[in-house]
């Protein structure tokens, strides 16, 4: 079993790389193959709501200038998902919005039904409405979302500070190991199956 974990962070090294490499090594003590893939620093562009992804055979985001197929293709390998960013102004980073927001359009297929977790670092606050904000999609999307002994945050200013914050640290690890027990209960033999979804109701009085 794999979970990918997403650094939507400006910087490859920096707390939130800190964070996912805490889940990714409690992951792998605890079986899960563990892969982390930085979205880079390199601009990205966000939904152009072309729905070429949607209206043709397609199967990914019409602009292939960025990292967002990219990791559409590594999610289809995945069968749990983290990601992660920077507080910026209370929010996830620009840059993480735009792609994951494509990643779900255009690729949410390969995000469904998955157990899924959300991690914020920052510096003083804000972390837990960014938290929150990246939660939006997995909770639209029939997942399931993986908890921990509080609110995935850790806090750090420059890179690689958040080490020492021994209380995020450790959240990360719980966070790692109840990923990790769900996981193993969901693919153990003779788990119960998946609900099956019932036909979709549009809402029929706005279009
Ligand atoms: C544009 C910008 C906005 C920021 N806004 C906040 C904020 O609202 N709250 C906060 O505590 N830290 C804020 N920070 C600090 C970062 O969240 C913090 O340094 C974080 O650890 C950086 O993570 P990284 O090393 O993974 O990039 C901000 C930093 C930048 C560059």
């Amino acid at each position: 079993m794999k979970t990918l974990l997403i650094n939507g962070s400006p910087h490859e090294h920096g707390n939130t790389a800190r964070a996912l490499s805490e889940i990714a090594k409690t992951l792998e003590a605890e079986g899960i193959e563990a892969e982390q893939v930085w979205i880079g620093n390199q601009p990205v562009r966000g939904c152009a709501a072309c729905n070429a992804c949607r209206t043709s055979t397609l199967g990914k985001c019409a602009f292939g200038d960025d990292v967002c197929n990219r990791i559409i293709e590594k999610l289809q390998g995945a069968d749990a998902i983290v990601i992660g960013s920077p507080t910026y102004y209370g929010q996830p980073s620009g840059q993480l919005l735009a792609v994951w927001q494509r990643i779900c359009y255009a690729g949410g297929e390969y995000v469904a039904g998955k157990p899924a977790a959300s991690v914020a670092v920052c510096r003083r606050g804000g972390s837990t409405a960014a938290f929150q904000c990246m939660n939006m999609p997995f909770e639209m999307l029939n997942c399931l979302v993986v908890g921990s002994q509080y609110w995935n945050v850790a806090f750090g200013r420059t890179p690689g500070e958040a080490q020492q914050d021994a209380e995020g640290m450790q959240t990360m690890r719980t966070l790692a190991r109840n990923m990790a027990w769900v996981l193993g209960n969901l693919h153990r033999d003779g788990a119960a199956p998946r609900p099956v979804p019932e036909e979709w109701a549009p809402m029929h009085f706005i279009r």
